[in-house]
């Protein structure tokens, strides 16, 4: 199972992704939290860490390498939830590409063990399969967005996303406020989706992929239309 998650900056793709991620089993990929993990081990190249930190899209390049590497890790065999990739058109078609060439290796691996047992080759096919099977797109008003992200804190150890209104965190939390979460780098953030990854919905629509979420609620309503858009009616239901 495939899912991608699109959404403006706050739209709440990372709460969302974190309850999904137990719920369907499969482990999210977000770039954004990729990129930051470079940045605190001191990997991330300087130039990037600026186009970040001021609230501009890194050059595509670096994210698709990125996905690249960790969509072939063993726990995306059966699946993976992307959580802010892709957010452009030549990323999705770096997708779609990755996807293919996947395919195609895991098919050419079966048809060549002549050996295989039955579990074996259902292994393989459900290995095959490299599918999209939705692009959830969370739909929150602008003037909500920018509340959302001033706001937020993320756990430094756990990674769980707080609200200092909507959801406080508990005390003794290790908080960090993101240097883009600053208003000065949001207003560029939210340019920057309406700008570059509007583009990649009718991108998605096309394909009958696009799902519309509507994203303003308390976060257990946004879920519950998360699955119900999945075909899924409750938590812990198939
Ligand atoms: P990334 O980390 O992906 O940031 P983003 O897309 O801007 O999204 P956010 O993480 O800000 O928001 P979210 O939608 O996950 O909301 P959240 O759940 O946290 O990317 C960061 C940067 O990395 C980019 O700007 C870019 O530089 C680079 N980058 C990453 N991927 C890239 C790519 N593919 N190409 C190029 N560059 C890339 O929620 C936000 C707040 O709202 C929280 O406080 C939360 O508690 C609260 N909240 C959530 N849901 C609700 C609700 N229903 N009601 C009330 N409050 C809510």
């Amino acid at each position: 199972m495939i899912i991608i998650l699109v959404g403006p900056p706050g739209s709440g793709k990372g709460t969302q992704a974190q309850f999904l991620t137990r719920e369907l089993g499969i482990p999210q990929i977000s770039t954004g939290d990729m990129l930051r993990e470079a940045k605190r081990s001191g990997t991330l190249e300087k130039r990037y860490l600026d186009i970040m930190d001021s609230g501009g899209l890194v050059p595509d390049e670096a994210v698709i390498g990125l996905i690249d590497r960790r969509t072939s890790d063993p726990d995306c065999a059966k699946g993976f939830l992307l959580d802010g990739f892709p957010r452009t058109v030549p990323q999705a078609e770096a997708l779609d590409a990755l996807l293919e060439r996947t395919e195609k290796r895991a098919g050419a691996g079966v048809r060549g063990d002549s050996g295989a047992t039955g579990d074996q080759a259902d292994q393989g096919a459900e290995q095959r399969d490299r599918s999209i099977d939705a692009v959830l797109q969370l739909d929150v008003p602008r003037s909500l967005l920018e509340e959302r992200l001033i706001h937020r804190r993320t756990d430094k150890r756990s990674g769980q996303i707080y609200h200092l209104v909507y959801n406080p965190p508990p005390p003794g939390a290790d908080l960090e406020h993101r240097a883009d979460d600053r208003p000065e780098a949001v207003g560029k953030r939210l340019d920057a989706y309406e700008a570059m990854t509007a583009a990649l919905l009718p991108f998605y629509e096309k394909k009958g992929l696009l799902r519309r979420v509507d994203g303003v609620g308390a976060p257990q309503e946004v879920t519950k239309r998360v699955l119900s858009a999945l075909g899924r009616s409750s938590p812990g239901k198939a």
